[in-house]
């Protein structure tokens, strides 16, 4: 039965980075891109008509959000991760990567340390490295692709840290953290007296037998959690520029408050306010659809990887839509690799590199996309793998 996600929809000249930045990222227009994490995909016609609609108001001045936006966000955590949050606690940001950055700067001083666990998405490198604060990094145990918390050396770094930047569920190795890991990195962060920021932009995309549980909503662990909140993926409105951080600690939240006035970035989008509304509210059948179109995609390249492309590992996807997968039994520099899975296969895929990887031989697959779009890629892989 064809799905609505199946549709192909052309956004080259759409002014979208995916598409229309491939020349410049990656020295070829024509590539299937399969990069950069948002999807292919068109919104609920509840985000559509909500925008429509306040099209039809024709001032776009500075905002001001009014109850619904708080409320949206409140019921949305009770719903769907019975996380009972206050909607004072709900603080507005342009996006999670810029609360990293307010995070850091709210809450160290140059030279002082923040830890993340690696590989990990690119911002999270910057977010420290950019305001001269000392990088920590505990790198994940990777067990035949199956990536896990190496407790020792986390323990260990935390003690030089004064903020853990946490990344639930992970990106890009696709873990969705057990109650029991979560609350051992919690209780580790109280004993230490670490500051978290719980990035979970991800969590509304978990697959079955997974469950996302928020890390403030565990033990007393709100008391030093902040924790970043976003439609952006899940509902595919990350060019409206919205998200929101959840601070229930009083004095946590006025110092990272004057952090955001301070560089006036608490403002909003006219737009990103609606959708935000129109998919928290509106939108749930929408997601829980695109929910089983993504775990489709997840098995055809579980399925695909398993029986066609020996050679390479894929990470199991507990969450997320992007795929982790191991080129290095090919043994090839991670350069020459992407020049192959460019110019031979016609693809743009994320390198390791990007994640602080330093194995050269990782590449991340996004795969929200059409599956006959996801099925063309794999098999350009396999053309590759054929002809090494
Ligand atoms: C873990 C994580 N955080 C944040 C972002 C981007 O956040 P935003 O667009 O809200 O700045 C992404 C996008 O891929 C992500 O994977």
């Amino acid at each position: 039965m064809q799905s609505r996600f199946d549709k192909i929809i052309d956004r080259r000249n759409s002014g979208c980075y995916k598409y229309d930045a491939l020349s410049m990222i990656y020295g070829k227009s024509d590539l299937i891109p399969l990069w950069v994490a948002d999807m292919d995909f068109a919104v609920s016609d509840a985000i559509l008509d909500a925008l429509s609609e306040r099209l039809e108001h024709p001032v776009f001045g500075y905002n001001f959000r009014l109850n619904d936006f708080s409320e949206a966000i409140v019921s949305w955590e009770q719903r769907r991760f019975n996380w009972n949050i206050h909607k004072d606690w709900i603080i507005s940001v342009p996006g999670l990567v810029p609360a990293l950055s307010l995070f850091v700067l709210a809450f160290t001083e140059p030279g002082e340390g923040v830890l993340i666990q690696t590989p990990v998405y690119r911002p999270f490198y910057d977010a420290v490295i950019d305001h001269n604060r000392k990088l920590i990094t505990s790198a994940l145990i990777n067990n035949n692709g199956v990536y896990s918390i190496d407790w020792d050396d986390f323990e260990n770094k935390l003690k030089q840290a004064k903020l853990f930047i946490l990344c639930s569920p992970h990106n890009p190795v696709g873990r969705v953290w057990t109650e029991e890991e979560l609350c051992k990195i919690g209780s580790l962060c109280a004993k230490y007296k670490v500051i978290v920021f719980s990035d979970e932009i991800h969590a509304d995309i978990v697959y079955p037998g997974y469950k996302h549980i928020p890390f403030a909503s565990l033990a007393d662990f709100s008391n030093f959690c902040l924790t970043g909140v976003s439609p952006s993926k899940s509902f595919n409105i990350a060019g409206l520029a919205t998200a929101v951080v959840i601070i229930s600690n009083s004095v946590i939240r006025d110092k990272f408050m004057v952090m955001n006035t301070k560089l006036h970035l608490y403002l909003g989008n006219s737009f990103g306010i609606k959708a935000l509304i129109a998919a928290y509210n509106d939108s749930e059948n929408w997601l829980e659809e695109l929910l089983c179109y993504l775990n489709g995609n997840r098995e055809y390249i579980s399925n695909f990887v398993q029986n066609e492309l020996p050679g390479v590992l894929l990470s199991p996807i507990e969450g997320t839509f992007l795929a982790w997968l191991d080129f290095r039994n090919w043994g090839l520099p991670e350069p020459k690799l992407q020049e192959m899975i460019i110019k031979k296969a016609g693809l743009a895929l994320e390198p390791g590199s990007e994640f602080g990887d330093k194995d050269e031989g990782f590449m991340r697959l996004n795969f929200g996309c059409p599956r006959s779009i996801l099925e063309l890629a794999l098999s350009k892989i396999k053309l590759l793998a054929e002809d090494l």
